[in-house]
């Protein structure tokens, strides 16, 4: 979403500040904040402001000219915040590669179906690895449903999801979005709203949606886990969805743009992915493409129909692991 740029004189840290660039905007689009200074200081647009004052409003002008892998997944999944280099990535995808966003979608949806189990199965706090951009439905939204005060950090390294995460997801105390390198484990522990709010001595979930894919070898992406699940709880869970490595056409011109575009991206057969997870036990089904895992039951009356599934569904994989 660009907006047109235009002068505003905002009250961050109750200074007058002049912005006019088109970032500017967008923030103050995102965390709905009014068009013109309100200098009364209502508490309302105070609360907001909060969210802005740690933004790297500097990183996310140098990032405005690539394309963002989050920008990008989000505007596959019909999402509206994304800049040109963005969509044409994305246009990419969808054009050339027709089908190829039923990756990101039954990535997505699998995301979910996993937050939903983890509630059920007594997870009551989340940290939710490379989270991406918000989208209608979001890991604390599902897992709310069944406990009411679960506790979710959101942790990317985007600061436009970290902007977005802050103005859309941080609704309350028990909500927290850090910027932070998943590749760095120690880093996101000592962070002051991970220790406020996630206990270790009680079962943790850990979703690790698609944000593997985007570790090369050299940053060790079993040893991040591994570092994860030694200081886990009993009765944790950790979730992994990856891009598992196919012999098609479109699965190497995926891969190959991919590369192309964000300059990381790795593929991985599933024997592979499976290491990931260590001394974890593995839970039904196992590794499935994202699109057979755990799927929704059937609606009541119907038969359940086993449809092939698209060379695409095939490229994304997913699992899901207990802490014994
Ligand atoms: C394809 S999106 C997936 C979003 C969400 N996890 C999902 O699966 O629906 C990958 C996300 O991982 C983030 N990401 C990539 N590499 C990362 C890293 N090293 N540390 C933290 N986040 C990272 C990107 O910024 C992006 O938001």
């Amino acid at each position: 979403m660009l907006m047109e740029s235009r002068a505003y004189t905002c009250i961050v840290r109750c200074e007058r500040l002049l912005h006019t660039d088109a970032i500017w905007n967008d923030l103050l689009s995102w965390f709905r904040l009014p068009a013109s200074c309100p200098c009364d200081h209502r508490p309302l647009v105070h609360g907001r402001v909060k969210g802005l004052r740690d933004l790297n409003i500097n990183a996310m002008r140098a990032r405005q000219s690539r394309p963002s892998v989050a920008r990008v997944y989000s505007y596959v999944l019909g999402g509206r915040d994304n800049y040109g280099v963005d969509k044409d990535v994305g246009d990419f995808f969808m054009g050339d590669l027709p089908g190829s966003e039923m990756l990101a979608i039954t990535n997505r949806q699998a995301i979910l179906r996993a937050a939903r189990d983890m509630a059920s199965d007594g997870i009551r706090q989340v940290i939710d690895m490379g989270c991406g951009l918000p989208t209608d439905e979001n890991v604390h939204d599902v897992l709310r449903r069944k406990v009411p005060d679960a506790r979710v950090v959101y942790v990317d390294n985007d600061p436009f999801v970290v902007a977005h995460g802050r103005a859309l997801l941080a609704i309350d105390e028990n909500i927290a979005v850090v910027e932070a390198d998943v590749g760095d484990p120690a880093a996101i522990r000592e962070h002051p709203d991970v220790q406020r709010l996630i206990d270790f001595d009680e079962p943790v979930g850990i979703i690790f949606g698609v944000v593997l894919s985007f570790l090369d070898d050299e940053a060790d992406p079993a040893a991040v886990v591994r570092d994860w699940s030694q200081r886990l709880a009993p009765e944790s869970r950790v979730y992994i969805s990856h891009f598992r490595t196919g012999r098609t056409r479109e699965a190497v011109a995926t891969e190959r743009k991919i590369r192309d575009a964000f300059g990381v991206g790795t593929w991985r057969d599933e024997e592979k992915i499976k290491s990931f997870f260590g001394d974890l036990e593995l839970l039904e089904p196992g590794m499935a493409p994202c699109a057979r895992w755990r799927p929704e039951p059937p609606a009541p009356g119907t038969d359940p129909v086993q449809k092939d599934l698209s060379i695409w569904e095939d490229l994304i994989v997913a699992g899901m692991a207990r802490k014994r």
